[in-house]
């Protein structure tokens, strides 16, 4: 294979856009052309307001500017850019099925396998094709069975290149990641293909960086390592819990033992549950493989981590009812945040989707303000749950453009986003405007507790 110098990605959500605009940018030789089905995400791409990106990432506007129509391309031509690229990365979702055998656990792979079936149909010369999708492990076999059976006679290496970067601090991620991983055959064919994606990335990764397995291990690594980091934090969490009926506090705890050089300060923070598309969906799926395999044990070790963050979710609901002497029914509460962490627009398993379900159950009045998060995407994602009708939602829910409106007249208010400006806002404003005792219930351990206790907040956190 020579030299790349022409990639397509298929899929231009949270990890094909910003890790092509970053290639696109570090790699000016290279033509790169981001594909999607969803007419309405390219032409957000393509806004000429950089503002109006589908994806929010601190930066990424900056880069998509810089690279878009010089070497970064966003169309819905999506067979025109698989026939003119050397090397086609795949970046599509893989949901947990909700269908089906492996329904609620399983990864849903039907739209890696059209992707698959699509470059078989329209590729005329060899290709190196990239798992960029979070996969199970094994997928590579199924893809190439697809490639190699459907093909036209055209030879077709497949590399897993799993992407490690996390939403809110994507840019960061990319241009200066801890590793990039890529998996491929061991073979010449494969090693070649390897190098040539090694290349891509010794643009500006510094070669050490840059680490080269079998496609297996690649494949299950990306599992692995998200099961890793959720299991710390449904550590911390259930640490939480025993915290606050000890007296020891959270945050002193993951100080002190984040100290020990072999334990690390960092994923140890205690919160209301973790959320995002990656870490509930990818152990899912690990507790579904090893079930496939009969590794009974190994299931449910993983499947704990899910068990703990849903009680984490749920207790921290209950624990609002509570206090607010056992009824919210009829009552405002507001919500500072509802994307699943700072920093993006994302709302996919955030936390808060479920408190604010819980809520709604309990006939609250539930008062949102996201800084990026707009009505109709919370509406969505309640409604995606399915507890009740869209009109009930919809009028057990009020979204609001600021914070002080919707704190306004509220009898209790849940922190669920650790955003920057919360710390920020005019508390003493909030605490006069709102129903007395004024409590305020903080998911990510954020505020300053004192200081809103001296204001006459009834305040309370996890963990403490
Ligand atoms: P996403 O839903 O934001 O984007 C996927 C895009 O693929 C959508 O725009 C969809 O329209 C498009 N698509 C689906 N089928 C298509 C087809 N046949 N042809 C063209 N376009 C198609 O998803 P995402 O968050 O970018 O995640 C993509 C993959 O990366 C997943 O496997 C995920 O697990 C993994 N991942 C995500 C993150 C993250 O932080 N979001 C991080 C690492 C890995
Ligand atoms: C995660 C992985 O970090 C990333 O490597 C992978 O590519 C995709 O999945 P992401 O989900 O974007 O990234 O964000 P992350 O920072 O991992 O946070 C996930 C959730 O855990 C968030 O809801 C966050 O608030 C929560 N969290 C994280 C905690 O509650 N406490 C912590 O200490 C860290």
């Amino acid at each position: 294979m020579s030299k790349i110098t022409n990639i397509c990605c298929i899929g231009a959500g949270y990890v094909g856009g910003p890790t092509m605009a970053v290639i696109a940018a570090k790699c000016p030789h290279i033509k790169v052309t981001i594909v999607d089905l969803n007419v309405a995400r390219i032409a957000a791409w393509n806004d000429e307001n950089l503002d109006n990106l589908p994806v929010y990432e601190p930066g990424l506007d900056k880069i998509v500017g810089e690279a878009r129509g010089r070497n970064l391309f966003f169309t819905t031509e999506v067979e025109k850019a698989i026939d003119e690229a050397q090397m086609i990365f795949i970046s599509v979702n893989t949901p947990t099925k909700t269908y089906g055998l492996g329904k609620g656990k399983a990864a849903d792979l039907k739209y890696i396998e059209l992707c698959a079936r699509q470059i078989a149909a329209v590729a005329k010369d060899d290709k190196i094709v990239v798992e960029k999708s979070t996969l199970p492990v094994r997928t590579a076999e199924a893809v190439r069975s697809i490639l190699d059976n459907t093909g036209n006679g055209v030879k077709f290496q497949i590399l897993s290149n799993p992407e490690f970067l996390a939403e809110g601090t994507a840019m960061e991620d990319l241009l200066a990641p801890d590793r990039v991983l890529i998996g491929g055959d061991t073979d010449p064919e494969g090693v070649a293909a390897i190098d040539a994606l090694v290349e891509v990335y010794a643009n500006w990764i510094p070669k050490e960086r840059i680490l080269t397995t079998n496609v297996w291990s690649s494949e299950l690594s990306k599992l692995t390592a998200n099961a890793f980091l959720a299991q710390r934090v449904s550590s911390i969490n259930a640490m939480s819990e025993l915290c606050e009926k000890t007296g020891a506090d959270v945050s002193e705890v993951a100080r002190a033992i984040g100290m020990d050089s072999r334990i690390g300060p960092k994923f140890l923070k205690a919160s209301v549950g973790f959320g995002g598309s990656c870490f509930q969906k990818d152990i899912l799926n690990l507790v579904y493989i090893a079930k496939s395999y009969g590794l009974d044990e190994v299931a449910d070790y993983w499947e704990q981590v899910i068990i703990m963050n849903d009680h984490q979710k749920r207790r921290f609901a209950s624990n609002m009812v509570k206090t607010l002497y056992n009824t919210v029914s009829g009552k405002k509460l507001a919500f500072l945040g509802w994307a699943f962490k700072k920093d993006t627009n994302d709302t996919r398993e955030s936390a808060a989707i479920y408190v604010a379900d819980d809520l709604l159950y309990e006939q609250a009045g539930i008062a949102v303000y996201d800084p990026k998060v707009e009505e109709e995407q919370i509406l969505a994602d309640l409604n995606y749950l399915g507890t009740r009708s869209k009109e009930e939602n919809a009028k057990g829910v009020t979204t609001f453009s600021d914070p002080y409106d919707a704190c306004k007249d509220a009898h209790a208010i849940a922190v669920l986003t650790e955003w920057d400006e919360f710390k920020g806002y005019d508390w003493q404003r909030i605490y006069d405007n709102m129903k007395k005792p004024a409590f305020v219930f903080d998911g990510r351990n954020v505020l300053d507790g004192e200081y809103l206790k001296s204001i006459g907040f009834v305040f309370q956190t996890i963990g403490k």
